[in-house]
């Protein structure tokens, strides 16, 4: 640790195990949290079932929307690998932000890039045609993922897909299949199975757009 980050741990720090629910979904709260070692599972309950929306780890914070909106927890906070977590009251959160613009303008860059991928995420799942849906989320990941031998490595597993797509495994499987029969990806096999490589993006665009085409024109 830096001595910075020491001396801010000795103020605000404490140590979450694995499995810590650091708040629910609904709790009323006024903490916001910064992860200084760990991970951190934001997750939501739909009908029942839980579903990760996103894992945060070193340098992302949480909670800061309850301090904001006054708010309830907007989400559950489920540590997921032991965490050390800065706990932030919300004088000192207000102090933070009017004495360094600095954080402010971070924390209004994350706030704003969170948003977008809310909106990206809500015009992925009014596309109603399944195989569209998946392709489309691939081809999003695309622009953020790494170039490897072979094409475009993008890190995501058939469980992470599926909530991201609001679909169930079973059915992202089988468009992934059809992917790789089509040759338009492969499994990446260093990564146990939790990623994907893209052979050529524009060949995948070319097969969305081929999909459209389907679905607007029917089969002829
Ligand atoms: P809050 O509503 O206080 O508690 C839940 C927290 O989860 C919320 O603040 C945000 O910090 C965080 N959160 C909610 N939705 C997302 C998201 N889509 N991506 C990242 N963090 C989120």
């Amino acid at each position: 640790m830096s001595s910075d980050n020491e001396r801010l741990f000795e103020r605000f720090g404490r140590e979450f195990p694995a499995g810590t629910v650091v708040f629910r979904e609904g709790d009323v709260g006024n903490e916001m949290y910064v992860i200084q070692a760990g991970k951190v599972n934001i997750t939501k309950k739909s009908r029942d079932v839980e579903t990760v929306l996103v894992t945060l780890g070193l340098g992302a914070f949480f909670g800061e929307m309850a301090i904001i909106n006054q708010k309830p927890r907007s989400a559950s906070a489920v540590v997921l690998e032991d965490a050390r977590l800065l706990v932030i009251g919300p004088k000192t959160f207000e102090a933070m932000i009017r004495g360094n613009s600095e954080i402010a303008v971070r924390m209004i860059k994350i706030l704003a890039q969170r948003l977008q991928e809310a909106d990206e995420q809500i015009e992925n799942l009014l596309i109603k045609d399944h195989n569209s849906r998946v392709v489309h989320y691939l081809t999003h990941m695309a622009s953020r993922g790494k170039a490897v031998a072979g094409g475009i490595l993008v890190q995501v597993t058939q469980e992470d897909l599926a909530v991201k797509v609001g679909l169930k495994v079973h059915e992202v499987k089988e468009v992934l299949d059809k992917l790789l029969r089509a040759r338009l990806i492969r499994v990446d096999e260093g990564g146990g199975g939790g990623a994907l490589i893209i052979h050529e993006v524009n060949r995948l665009r070319e097969f969305l757009e081929f999909l459209e085409m389907k679905e607007k024109f029917g089969d002829i």
